[in-house]
C-alpha cells in the first residue's frame, strides 16, 4: 500500500508496536467514539485485536487503511481507511478519526485531501463520506475538501447496535477535483 506525505503528516500501514499510541491517542476516548460506529475501548487488549484484524486485512492485501503519523515523531495520531465500496467498486466510502488534541488544526482537512487525491489515482472514479448530523465538524472537512453535500441516508448509530441515526452524505468526482 502506498505511504502518503502531507506537510505534516505522513500516511503509512498500521503495524503491530501501533497499538498503544491508538489506544491512548483516540480509541479511548469516549469525545472521539462518539459518533463513530464503534465503541471506546476500554482497555489495550481491544485495541490489540483491532490493529491484529487491520494487519490481516493488509497482508490478504487490502491497502486502504492509512495510520495517520505526525511528520517528525512517526507516532500515530489517526487513521484515514475505505469502510466500503459501491457503484460496482468505482466508488469508495471513507471514514477517519484524529486524536483530540489535533482537533481544529486543519489536520483531518489535510490529510482527507491527500487521500482523496490518492483514491483517484488508484482508479476510483468517486469518494463518498458520511457524518452524523451532530458531527458538523465531520461535514465541514467534506465541505473543505471539495465534497458537496448529495443527501440524508439513515443508518445504525453503532455496529451491534438497533439505533438508528440521520447521516449526512457527501461526495466528490474525480473530474471534480482541484
Ligand atoms: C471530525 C474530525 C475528523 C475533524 O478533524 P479536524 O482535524 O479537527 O478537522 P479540521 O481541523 O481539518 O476541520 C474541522 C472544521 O470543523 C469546524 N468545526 C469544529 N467544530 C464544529 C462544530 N461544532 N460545528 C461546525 N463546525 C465545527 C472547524 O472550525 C473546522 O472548520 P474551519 O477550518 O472552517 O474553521 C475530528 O474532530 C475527529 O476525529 N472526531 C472524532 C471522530 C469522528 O467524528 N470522525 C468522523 C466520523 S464521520
Amino acid at each position: 500500500m502506498s505511504i502518503i506525505t502531507t506537510a505534516r503528516m505522513i500516511l503509512r500501514p498500521f503495524r503491530e508496536d501501533d497499538a498503544e499510541p491508538m489506544f491512548h491517542n483516540w480509541m479511548n476516548d469516549e469525545d472521539v467514539a462518539r459518533y463513530c460506529r464503534w465503541y471506546r475501548h476500554k482497555d489495550l487488549k481491544s485495541t490489540q485485536f483491532m490493529l491484529h484484524l487491520y494487519l490481516q486485512e493488509a497482508e490478504q492485501g487490502f491497502a486502504y487503511r492509512w495510520c495517520v503519523t505526525e511528520k517528525e515523531k512517526d507516532e500515530p495520531i489517526g487513521c484515514i481507511e475505505v469502510v466500503g465500496t459501491r457503484e460496482h467498486g468505482t466508488c469508495a466510502e471513507i471514514g477517519y478519526v484524529i486524536a483530540k488534541r489535533f482537533w481544529n488544526q486543519g489536520y483531518m482537512t489535510e490529510a482527507v485531501r491527500a487521500v482523496i487525491e490518492e483514491l483517484f489515482r488508484c482508479g476510483f472514479h468517486k469518494v463518498i463520506a458520511r457524518h452524523h448530523v451532530e458531527n458538523p465538524a465531520s461535514g465541514r472537512v467534506m465541505e473543505k475538501c471539495g465534497m458537496h453535500f448529495v443527501g440524508f441516508e439513515q443508518e445504525l448509530h453503532k455496529f451491534d447496535s438497533d439505533i438508528l441515526c440521520d447521516v449526512k452524505v457527501y461526495a466528490i468526482r474525480s473530474e471534480e477535483q482541484k
